[in-house]
C-alpha cells in the first residue's frame, strides 16, 4: 500500500506544487523551503524518489517531505498523499494490518487460555493461593485479567494449535520458543503467574509471566513482537489514564505489583515501566494525559544518583516531576499493603520537587562553606537544568537556584552558558558519525546500499548489534528489507526508514557524489573492523552491567556467561573470518 501511494506521487511533482524546481544534471534542485539560503543546496532526485538538502542535512522520501511542510505525522503525511492520488486508504490501518489482527486475535486467545488456568485449571492451585497470600483480591485479578500458564512444556502450543494456529505465528507472538535441537517448539510460559500488558485500547499484546516462589529469572516477559516493544508503552495505562487525566497526575511505580496495589486500594493513577528506564517515548505517551508525575522511593536509595538520573527524561519533557519518600525498604506495593491506600496518597500529597530535592539531596552531601562544595552544586544543579525542554522553565530554576544557594543570578547564568550543552537530543546530532569505529559502519552500510549484490558476501556475518545505537535501526532495516527481497536498498530503505533524522542521513549518503565504488576487499576489510569493535563494545557494556548488577545483589551468571562467550567470540574472529573469506 505504501509503495503504491509512492509511486503514484512522484516526488519531482509533489515538491514542485509548492516552489519550483530546477534541472541539474540527472536531479533537479532549489533554495532549501527549510532553511534560509541564497544559493541552492536542495536536491531532488527523481530516480531515487527523495530530496536532500546538503545546507541544513534535511532530507528523506515523498512522505517526509510533506511531513517536514505540511507538519504533519507520518500516518497524516499517508493519508494526504493517498488523497492526492486518489487512493482509497482501509478504514484505519494500512500495511501491517493483516498480520497485527492475526496477532492480537492469538493473543486474545491466550490471554483467555491464562485467565482459565488460573480460575478453573486444577494445576492453577498453587497460583490462586500465591494470590491470596498476597492479598491480590478476586476484583484485581479480574480488572488486571491476571492468569497462570501451565507447568507443561507445550499445554498453550497444543490449545492454540487445535484452534487453528501455526507455530510460526505463535512464535512470532512471542508465546513459544524453537527447540535448541532445531525441531519443535515450547511455550515460553510454563508454570508462572501471568500478567497481561495492555495498549491503551485496552488490548492485549504482551505478557508477563512471575514465577510463584524463589527461584530466577523472577519475570519472563513477552520479546519485541509487531504488537509490543519493551520501552514504548506503560503498564496500567490503559486502566489508569482516566484518572492520571481527572487529576492532572500520574503515579509512576516500579513493577507490576506496585500498580496492582495500587489500583485495588484505589489509586488508579499509578503507571509502570517494566523494569527499565524511563524513555522519551514513555514520557511522550504519558504527557498526552497529564503534566505532572510522581514517583515514590525509598528513603534510602531516593537521593542515588541512578535513581534520579531515570527522571531527567520527564524534565526532557517539561513534566513537572516530584519524588515521594517512603520508609527505608518499602517500594509503593509493601508500602500500601501495611498501611493503607490513604497513607500513601498523602505521601504523593508531601512529596517534594525534582529540582529541590536534588538541591537539598546535593546541599547535604557537600559543603557549601567550600568552594569545592559550591562549585559541584552548581554544575551538578545546572545539568539537571539544562534537560529541561522549555526556556520558561529553565529561567525560573536558575532564580529558584541563585536564591537557595545565594549567588548572583547573572553569574550563575554566565556559567549555564559556558557548560557544555548535555541534552540528549542535541549530544545524538553532534555525535551523528562521531569516531572512526562509527565511520567504518557508516561506509561499510553506505557501499552495500549502493551495491546490494554486495550483501549476499557478508550477510552470514551481518549483525546490526555491531552497530552504534544512531546506525544501528539503519543495519537492522537494511538486513530485513533485503532478506525480504525488496530491493533495490537505495530506494526501499528511505521509504522504510520512518525517523527523520535517520532518512536525513542516507538520503546524503545516497546523493553524496564521488567516493570510490566499493569492492570486495574493502566490504570485507570493513566488516571485519566493524564486528571486532562491535563486540569488544558488547564486552565493555556487559562488564559495565555485570558490575552494575553485582552492587546490586541480582544474579549475575547469565551475563558472566554472556561475557564469556563474547571475549571467545572475539578472540576467534580474525581466523573464522580469515578462512570464511578466502575463497
Ligand atoms: P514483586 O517482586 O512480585 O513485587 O514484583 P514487582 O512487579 O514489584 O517487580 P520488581 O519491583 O522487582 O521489578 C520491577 C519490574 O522489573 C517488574 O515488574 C518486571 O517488569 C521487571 N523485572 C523484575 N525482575 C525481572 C527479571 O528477572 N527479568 C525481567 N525480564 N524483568 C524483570
Ligand atoms: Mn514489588
Amino acid at each position: 500500500m505504501l509503495e503504491n501511494i509512492q509511486s503514484q506521487n512522484d516526488i519531482v511533482e509533489v515538491i514542485s506544487q509548492y516552489f519550483p524546481l530546477k534541472r541539474s544534471g540527472q536531479n533537479f534542485k532549489a533554495l532549501c523551503p527549510f532553511h534560509s539560503e541564497k544559493t541552492p543546496s536542495f536536491f531532488v532526485s527523481p530516480h531515487k524518489q527523495i530530496f536532500h538538502c546538503f545546507g541544513c542535512g534535511a532530507g528523506g522520501d515523498v512522505f517526509t517531505f510533506i511531513m517536514n511542510r505540511e507538519g504533519m505525522t507520518f500516518p497524516e503525511a499517508v493519508r494526504f498523499l493517498a488523497e492526492r492520488a486518489h487512493i482509497d486508504l482501509p478504514a484505519e490501518d494500512y500495511g501491517r494490518r493483516g498480520k497485527k489482527e492475526e496477532l492480537l486475535k492469538l493473543h486474545e486467545l491466550a490471554l483467555g487460555y491464562f485467565h482459565w488456568g488460573l480460575m478453573k485449571s486444577s494445576r492453577g492451585g498453587a497460583a490462586r493461593e500465591y494470590l491470596e497470600k498476597r492479598e491480590i483480591t478476586a476484583d484485581s485479578v479480574e480488572l488486571f485479567k491476571l492468569g497462570y500458564a501451565q507447568p507443561t512444556w507445550d499445554s498453550f502450543l497444543r490449545h492454540a494449535g487445535k484452534k487453528g494456529y501455526k507455530p510460526q505465528l505463535l512464535e512470532e507472538a512471542g508465546l513459544i520458543l524453537r527447540r535448541s535441537g532445531g525441531s519443535g517448539w515450547y511455550d515460553r510460559f510454563r508454570n508462572r503467574l501471568i500478567i497481561p500488558v495492555f495498549d491503551t485500547r485496552g488490548r492485549v499484546i504482551a505478557f508477563g509471566g512471575r514465577v510463584l516462589d524463589d527461584s530466577q529469572p523472577k519475570y519472563i516477559n513477552s520479546p519485541d513482537t509487531p504488537l509490543f516493544r519493551k520501552g514504548r508503552m506503560l503498564f496500567g495505562l490503559h486502566r489508569a489514564k482516566d484518572a492520571i487525566v481527572k487529576g492532572e497526575e500520574a503515579i509512576l511505580g516500579e513493577g507490576y505489583f506496585d500498580v496492582i496495589r495500587a489500583h485495588q486500594e484505589g489509586i488508579g493513577n499509578m503507571v509502570c515501566a517494566q523494569g527499565t528506564a524511563f524513555t522519551l517515548i514513555q514520557a511522550q505517551i504519558l504527557k498526552r494525559y497529564a503534566d505532572k508525575v510522581v514517583t515514590a522511593f525509598d528513603a534510602d536509595q531516593a537521593g542515588s544518583a541512578a535513581a534520579l538520573r531515570g527522571l531527567d527524561i520527564f524534565l526532557e519533557k517539561n513534566f513537572e516531576v516530584r519524588i515521594a519518600l517512603l520508609p527505608a525498604g518499602e517500594d509503593p506495593d509493601s508500602f500500601i499493603r501495611k498501611n493503607g491506600g490513604e497513607a500513601f496518597r498523602k505521601a504523593v500529597e508531601q512529596s517534594i520537587p525534582l529540582l529541590d530535592f536534588k538541591l537539598a539531596d546535593l546541599c547535604e552531601k557537600h559543603n557549601l562553606n567550600s568552594d569545592r562544595g559550591k562549585l559541584t552544586v552548581v554544575r551538578q544543579m545546572l545539568d539537571t537544568i539544562s534537560r529541561i525542554e522549555s526556556a520558561v522553565l529553565r529561567d525560573s530554576y536558575i532564580k529558584k537556584l541563585a536564591r537557595k544557594l545565594n549567588v548572583s543570578e547573572s553569574s550563575l547564568r554566565e556559567d549555564y552558558r559556558k557548560r557544555k550543552p548535555r541534552r540528549v537530543k542535541e549530544n545524538r546530532k553532534k555525535e551523528a558519525i562521531s569516531g572512526p569505529e562509527e565511520r567504518a559502519q557508516r561506509r561499510l552500510l553506505q557501499c552495500l546500499l549502493r551495491d546490494d549484490k554486495l550483501m549476499s558476501l557478508v550477510l552470514d556475518e551481518f549483525d546490526p548489534a555491531d552497530f552504534s545505537p544512531l546506525l544501528r535501526p539503519i543495519a537492522e532495516k537494511m538486513l530485513l528489507l533485503y532478506r525480504k527481497g525488496v530491493l533495490p536498498l537505495s530506494q526501499s530503505l528511505p521509504a522504510a526508514l520512518r525517523e527523520k533524522e535517520l532518512q536525513s542521513l542516507i538520503s546524503g549518503w545516497l546523493l553524496e557524489s564521488g567516493g570510490q565504488e566499493p569492492v570486495r576487499k574493502e566490504i570485507i576489510d570493513l566488516l571485519v573492523y566493524v564486528k571486532k569493535m562491535g563486540l569488544a563494545a558488547r564486552g565493555r557494556e556487559l562488564e559495565r552491567q555485570i558490575s552494575d548488577y553485582s552492587g546490586k545483589g541480582k544474579d549475575i551468571a547469565e551475563l558472566q556467561r554472556d561475557s564469556r562467550r563474547l571475549r571467545k567470540q572475539l578472540e576467534d574472529l580474525p581466523d573464522r573470518l580469515k578462512e570464511k573469506f578466502q575463497a
